[in-house]
């Protein structure tokens, strides 16, 4: 049977890695921008079809979650579904991250695609960014891009969120990378 789920085949599974993630993010608690290493669990199951209308998706439905040193609770969390049009190749992340973000994050790839990239951005007409008001304020997520690369029982993002922060001038460069293991 054709592969439904085309270029998010590559992404089914549980996935871990040990510390190799990194985040770039300013810290109230130390009052500067902070490098730090991380490690990550994710599982990613499959599901389908989703019709909407004509429109036919398969999808996953994931959750991650990322925890620095042998901290016990996750430092930070994602829960949400990717999904693919195969009539379009469009492909599309909907997140949730729990600071009262969610993010349509979206781009397009073909069936066998080992990289592709996904974007998102405040007011975006298709691929955009909610935030609760005191972040619309204070640390505002103006847009968001992540480059996935899917290799042989490992797939790897590298992400990039631009934040309109109170303590800077300038937007700045929220960033996250990570390459993970298939587990199972
Ligand atoms: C692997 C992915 C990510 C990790 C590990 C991560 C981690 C962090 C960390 C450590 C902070 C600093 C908190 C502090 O010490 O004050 C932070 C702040 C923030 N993150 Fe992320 N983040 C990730 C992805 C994202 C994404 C995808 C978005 C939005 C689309 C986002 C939006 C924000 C915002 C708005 C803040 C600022 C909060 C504030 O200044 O009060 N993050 N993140």
């Amino acid at each position: 049977m054709a592969n439904e789920w085309g270029p998010l085949e590559g992404l089914i599974g549980e996935w871990e890695s040990e510390t190799g993630g990194l985040d770039t993010a300013y810290s109230h608690s130390q009052s500067q921008v902070l490098g730090s290493p991380y490690r990550e669990k994710c599982t990613m199951k499959p599901f389908g079809p989703v019709d909407n209308g004509s429109q036919i998706l398969y999808g996953l439905d994931y959750k991650s979650a990322m925890w620095r040193g042998d901290e016990e609770n996750p430092f930070h969390t994602e829960v949400g579904y990717w999904l693919w049009d195969v009539a379009t190749g469009e492909v599309m992340k909907g997140f949730v991250v729990p600071r009262g973000i969610t993010v349509l994050a979206g781009g397009t790839a073909v069936a066998g695609a080992t990289e592709f990239t996904l974007e998102a951005a405040l007011g975006g007409a298709q691929y955009s960014i909610g935030e609760n008001k005191y972040l619309a304020k204070n640390a505002s997520s103006l847009s968001y891009k992540a480059t996935i690369t899917i290799g042989d029982g490992t797939w790897s993002y590298d992400e990039v969120t631009m934040l309109r922060m109170n303590e800077f001038d300038e937007p700045f460069a929220h960033t996250d990378h990570n390459t993970l293991r298939r587990v199972s």
